[in-house]
């Protein structure tokens, strides 16, 4: 599929997806949001694909937000609309995509920009790197999920102060909050976050799958999570991949997983 604000590689059971609009610091307008459903389900069903990577390009930004000048003259209904859609194509979709997603976040990641990051299942960060929702700052608020993913990673206390003073905390803030998992330079940023992706494809990716499912189910209104854990506990059990782990222990060799 070819794409016009977005770069997509597959490489070694990688595809790396990079936001790719740098002149306008990567924000996010609608047709970027197409284009980014487009690709995580493109990579989320491609067999080639083990983990996925989501990056900004240029050297200051991964996204600065959603593109304020799209939306500046909305109605409440059309602004409420752009919420749902976006979270439908994009923010709740990657949360809930099986393939891992990796967010390595190389600058500026505002507004939408961290709400992507925060959908993804894990953050790398480079030292420059500069978090925020500055919703209210625009007479708005978060509206792709940022109000419920940031105070279940950072406490609402954290999430409270972020959003109420439209502020950015910097990478190691970000670390310290728990927001990040680890920080790089910027030049060590891809190589450190594929070294993570190159960790997880050595298990099993069914395997992986069932304890995505498992751990979401915890933020799920309704749902008992123990429950899930249970089920997709059980269903391990009827994995090649659990042949083959459980054997390779046995005989003391290292497990070659087909991943079914
Ligand atoms: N929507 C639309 N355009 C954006 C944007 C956004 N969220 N963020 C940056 N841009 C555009 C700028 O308008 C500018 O475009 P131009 O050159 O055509 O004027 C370009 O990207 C570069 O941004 P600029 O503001 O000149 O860079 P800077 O280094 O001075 O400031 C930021 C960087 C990130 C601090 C600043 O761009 C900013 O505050 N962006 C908005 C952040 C935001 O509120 N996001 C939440 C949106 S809900």
């Amino acid at each position: 599929m070819s794409y016009q604000n977005i770069l997509t590689e597959t490489d070694n059971g990688i595809t790396t997806i990079t936001i790719n609009r740098p002149s306008k610091l990567n924000a996010l307008n609608c047709e970027t949001i197409q284009e980014l459903h487009n690709a995580f389900k493109e990579a989320d069903e491609s067999s080639e694909t083990k983990v996925i990577i989501v990056t900004g390009s240029g050297e200051k930004a991964f996204v600065a937000g959603a593109d304020i000048s799209e939306f500046a003259d909305f109605s409440i209904a059309e602004g409420g609309n752009l919420a749902a859609k976006g979270q439908e194509l994009l923010f709740d979709f990657v949360a809930n995509l099986t393939t891992p997603v990796i967010a390595a976040v190389n600058g500026f990641a505002l507004g939408g920009g961290l709400e992507l990051a925060m959908a993804a299942h894990f953050r790398i960060a480079s030292d420059n790197a500069k978090m925020g929702l500055p919703e209210v700052s625009l007479g708005v608020i978060p509206g792709y999920g940022g109000t419920q993913r940031l105070p279940q990673l950072v406490g609402k206390g954290r999430a409270m102060e972020m959003i109420m003073t439209a502020g950015m905390i910097d990478a190691n803030q970000a670390l310290q909050y728990g927001l990040v998992n680890q920080v790089t330079t910027p030049e060590a940023l891809i190589e450190t976050t594929e070294k993570i992706a190159g960790k997880i494809m050595r298990n099993s990716s069914v395997a992986i799958k069932s304890a995505i499912k498992a751990i979401n189910a915890n933020y799920e209104d309704g749902v008992n999570g123990f429950n899930v854990e249970i089920e997709e506990f059980g269903n391990c059990f009827g994995t090649e991949d659990f042949k083959e782990g459980t054997q390779a222990f046995l005989n003391k060799r290292k497990p070659d997983f087909p991943g079914k």
